[in-house]
């Protein structure tokens, strides 16, 4: 049967950075874009509904955060994540990153340590080192199915020798796909309150829990986790909403709030607009039933890409899946460098993934590929690789 997520909508010319900035970026203007987190999907009609709604009201005007906002919002993270947070602990913001980094200079000082895990989300060590904050970099290690897994002794060692002040987590993790299970989040969160080191939860992919797995909110641990975190959510992900620019940063810690809050104020930054409250009350209040049809047609996504690289019996090594929509793709059997790889993907076999060594330590030689495109887009992209894979092993027939 035909699902609403099959249909291929042209994109282009409506100033999305995945498809009108090719050549700006360097691509080939054919590429097919697979690389920024942002779906080809519409946002549930019932978001699509209330922006109409409000569009035909025709006033913009200045607003603050309603209770029916925090009614819809605090009740979505009750039912899904069994998180009981009060309205009252969470703040607006235009965006995950910037609540994370409002987090970073309201709770650390120039020079203080903050810890990620990589391969991780650019913008991590980006607002760091921007912040004048000292990097640390803890580095995942693959066990032989090639899924990402902590190494503690070293994150803890890491913690104390680098006197770490806040910790930053990704979970799920971007780009390794993982859904991290309650002992990891628990192991983790138990080093950071016996050394005393904050942690900031970037939980932007929480309802992308696939195949299965489950998302624990890290603060559903217990209290003493919940009054040692921060955690920054957003429907931008979920409902495919990030132009709209809309987020959450949840503080349970009182003291922390003020601070947090007050450097979101040395901005003059009250909150998001009127239209992005209409979409987001929307979307949380009625757009879970959509989001189940969304996250069974991403499953199906990742099966198709997985089977089709066995198929065409691709040198390129899935990562176990568990959780976002984008996979990340080890191709260290091509034998490439980076640039050569990045050059195979775009000049050759004419897609725009996001290359690996954006993502810091251990990226090299991967690829990270966002399968939120109806089928038939991620058909030809398949078939693309597999026609250029095939041309490369006649080159290197000749060569030998
Ligand atoms: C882990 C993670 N955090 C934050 C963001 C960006 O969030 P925002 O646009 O709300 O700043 C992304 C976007 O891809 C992400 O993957």
């Amino acid at each position: 049967m035909r699902s609403c997520f099959d249909e291929e909508l042209n994109r282009e010319r409506h100033g999305s950075v995945k498809f009108d900035f090719r050549e700006k970026f360097g691509k080939p203007a054919d590429v097919i874009p697979l690389w920024v987190a942002d779906m080809d999907f519409r946002s549930p009609p019932c978001v699509l509904e209330a922006l109409k709604e409000h569009a035909d009201f025709g006033i913009f005007g200045y607003t603050r955060a309603q209770d029916s906002y925090l009614d819809a919002l605090t009740n979505w993270f009750r039912t899904r994540f069994g998180w009981d947070a009060q309205g009252d602990w969470t703040y607006t913001i235009p965006g995950v990153m910037f609540g994370i980094t409002a987090a970073i200079r309201a709770l650390s000082g120039e020079g203080d340590a903050i810890l990620i895990q990589e391969p991780v989300y650019p913008p991590f060590p980006e607002v760091i080192q921007s912040n004048r904050r000292k990097l640390v970099v803890n580095e995942m290690k693959t066990d032989e199915t090639g899924r990402y897994m902590i190494d503690f002794e070293a994150f803890e060692r890491q913690l104390v020798e680098e006197n770490v002040k806040i910790f930053l987590l990704c979970s799920p993790h971007n780009p390794v796909a993982r859904i991290w299970s309650p002992d990891e989040l628990r192991l983790l969160g138990t080093l950071c309150l016996k050394h005393g080191v904050k942690l900031i939860s970037d939980e932007i992919h929480a309802d992308f829990s696939l195949f299965g797995n489950r998302q624990t909110l890290f603060p559903t641990l217990g209290p003493e986790f919940e009054e040692n975190c921060i955690l920054c959510t957003a429907p931008s992900k979920t409902f495919n909403l990030m132009g709209l620019q809309s987020a959450n940063i949840w503080i349970p810690n009182p003291t922390w709030r003020k601070e947090v809050i007050r450097e979101c104020l040395c901005f003059e930054w009250f909150g998001v607009s009127s239209t992005a409250y209409a979409a987001t009350t929307a979307a949380y209040r009625s757009g879970a039933a959509w989001l189940e049809e969304l996250k069974s047609y991403l499953e199906g996504n990742i099966r198709f890409v997985t089977e089709r690289l066995e198929q065409m019996r691709a040198p390129i090594r899935v990562t176990p899946h568990e959780g976002t929509y984008l996979m990340w793709l080890n191709c260290r059997e091509m034998g490439l460098n980076d640039d050569e790889l990045d050059a195979f993907f775009s000049n050759e076999a004419r897609l725009w993934f996001h290359r690996g060594t954006a993502f810091g330590l251990g990226g090299n030689g991967h690829m990270r590929m966002n399968i939120g495109s109806p089928r038939c887009v991620l058909e030809r992209a398949m078939d693309q690789l597999e026609g250029a894979l095939a041309k490369r092993r006649v080159r290197d027939t000749r060569s030998q």
